[in-house]
């Protein structure tokens, strides 16, 4: 992991992103992953890059309502680099940048079915409860949180 460069989002990665996303994700990302976290709020995202090429991202925000809480709403790894800590590191640079910013606490989403997404979240300390229909109808989430900042960066 020499090479990877890790910056800010910017609203010229949503091409890159969007080539990409449908394919590391198994599945379509649709509008979740909407050019808005790209070109308005960037520069609280997290892009992980190796030999030119994107290995990773993270869109998330501070929150206006709540100033304490950092929010990841989309993160993800190239399926060829899992498992070498590259959606860890995604998650210490943004709660390091949040924490600085002020943010106490990390809030991240995992649907039931995403047991990946919900095992990596309880490996990096987070805790939190079932919520029905929490998206929307049929829509259950895990809601997770846990403090910032992150150990072990
Ligand atoms: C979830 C995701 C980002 C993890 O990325 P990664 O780079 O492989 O994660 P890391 O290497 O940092 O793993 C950290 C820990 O998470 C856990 N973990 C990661 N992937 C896991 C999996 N598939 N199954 C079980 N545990 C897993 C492991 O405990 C790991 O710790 P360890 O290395 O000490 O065992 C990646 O699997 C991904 O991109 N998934 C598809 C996108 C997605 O579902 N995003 C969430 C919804 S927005």
């Amino acid at each position: 992991m020499s090479d990877l460069i890790v910056r800010e989002v910017r609203g010229s990665d949503f091409a890159a992103a969007r080539e990409r996303a449908d394919d590391w994700m198994g599945r379509p990302v649709g509008l979740v992953m909407h050019r808005l976290f790209f070109e308005q709020l960037g520069p609280h995202g997290v892009w992980l890059e190796s030999d030119d090429e994107p290995v990773g991202f993270l869109l998330g925000l501070i929150s206006v309502a709540e100033p304490d809480l950092a929010y990841v709403h989309f993160h993800i790894v190239d399926p060829a680099r899992r498992g070498e800590g590259l959606g860890t590191r995604l998650y210490h640079e943004f709660g390091a940048r949040a924490h600085a910013a002020g943010a106490t606490r990390v809030r991240a989403l995992a649907p039931l079915w995403n047991a990946p997404s919900i095992a990596f979240h309880e490996r990096l300390g987070f805790a939190g409860d079932v919520r029905p229909d929490y998206v929307g109808p049929g829509e259950d989430r895990r809601v997770f949180e846990r403090a910032l900042p992150f150990e072990n960066r």
